[in-house]
């Protein structure tokens, strides 16, 4: 049987997280482990699809669902799919394994549809079916985006077709997963997660163009607060003398919860947006420090860090002995992803001694290299699975 198979890693946040989401500076390192999935007709006679061997349900999985509606609409009769989902990225733990599988399914998807374009250059202007993550066509994202994140095609000129992994593009499930993760977040997402897990290495969000790395795009969202612009960067760090050891403290903690604390105490306590700017402003720096190559100026960071998203009622008591166990071995320790619960991570020389001083004090470890490949496709076909007219 035919099939399609792409991966996307996972990611840590160095410095950023929360702030990012209203419109702040922030750093995330892709990891080793990673969300792969497998795609191919169903065996089936009838129009359900499968997921791991049993019917899709839409409400336990409404990132599949959202990625459903836009790239394999049953209303212009595409086949049903099964789809198998595997990893190593813990859910609900900070480690972005929802964005992974967003970037991951929207790529196997799309190299498994394939795309028409209007001339013979693959560009996003010569996509024929245009480009969008508007709600009103794709129901994967919040109402009213700015007029950036659509693309106009022409259905009607349609010169080449494409496919397989030439088909994919990375901004496109990058997007994908963005609009994805808003929806799940109640409006509130940051591209954080999907940007590193679709890129890979190491991603920086700002508020502005940052000289020294690579800028990728600019991406727009409104949020119940208003609308946010992020500037997106991407750089492979030259070195592998860091690792990071992620330490999990077992309990789960749904972003979309936290992100909502977070939006309530700032809307109960406007002053204490003052805290939200200071982590800015600590990322800001920690950024320099990562573009200068000084670790340990980024490990002073992430553990001032640390202290600030304390004041913000993310951290937990679990987290914070994980981080203390860690302290001594490591350049500087703190929570990552959304916080409550998940995950620590600890940037460190020496892995091994970190991770048993972490294993020692309850916490489950993950080791990984201080950044990791991006969106890959492993295994794509030349025939597509379906071709919309
Ligand atoms: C989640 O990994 C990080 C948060 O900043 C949310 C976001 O950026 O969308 C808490």
């Amino acid at each position: 049987m035919q099939h399609i198979t792409a991966s996307a890693p996972g990611k840590c946040i160095l410095f950023g997280e929360h702030a990012v989401v209203y419109g702040h500076p922030a750093v995330a390192v892709a990891i080793d482990q990673r969300i792969n999935v497998k795609i191919e007709l169903t065996k089936s006679s009838t129009h359900d699809w499968k997921l791991d061997g049993l019917i899709f349900d839409p409400k336990k999985h409404p990132h599949i669902e959202a990625l459903k509606q836009r790239l394999w609409p049953t209303s212009l009769n595409a086949p049903p799919l099964s789809i198998n989902i595997e990893g190593q990225i813990p859910t609900a733990s900070g480690l972005g394994s929802s964005a992974a599988l967003s970037v991951a399914a929207s790529a196997a998807l799309r190299a498994a549809r394939g795309r028409w374009l209007n001339n013979s250059i693959n560009s996003p202007e010569n996509w024929a079916e245009g480009f969008s993550s508007r709600i009103d066509d794709t129901d994967v994202h919040s109402n009213n985006q700015p007029k950036d994140s659509i693309r106009e095609g022409k259905l009607g000129e349609k010169v080449k077709f494409i496919t397989g992994s030439d088909a994919v593009d990375i901004d496109e499930c990058a997007l994908l997963a963005h609009a994805v993760e808003a929806i799940a977040q109640g409006g509130r997402a940051s591209p954080m997660d999907s940007s590193t897990c679709s890129h890979g290495h190491v991603v920086v969000l700002s508020d502005s163009v940052e000289e020294g790395i690579e800028w990728q795009y600019s991406r727009k969202l409104i949020t119940p607060e208003g609308e946010r612009e992020w500037q997106i960067h991407a750089f492979k760090p030259p070195t592998n003398e860091v690792y990071l050891v992620i330490g999990n403290t077992g309990i789960h903690a749904p972003t979309s919860k936290q992100v909502e604390k977070v939006a309530l105490m700032l809307k109960n306590n406007p002053e204490r947006m003052k805290e939200i700017e200071t982590i800015g402003i600590i990322a800001k720096r920690g950024i320099k420090s990562l573009l200068n190559g000084d670790y340990e100026s980024v490990g002073r960071a992430m553990s001032e860090n640390q202290l600030m998203l304390q004041s913000i009622g993310v951290s937990s008591p679990e987290l914070e002995s994980l981080i203390q166990a860690a302290a001594p071995s490591s350049l500087g320790a703190k929570l990552t992803g959304a916080g409550g619960g998940g995950c620590m991570v600890a940037l460190t020389r020496d892995p091994k001694t970190t991770s048993e001083a972490i294993e020692l004090a309850g916490g489950r470890t993950i080791i990984s290299s201080f950044g990791a490949r991006g969106l890959t496709v492993e295994e794509a076909t030349e025939t597509p699975l379906w071709i919309s007219s």
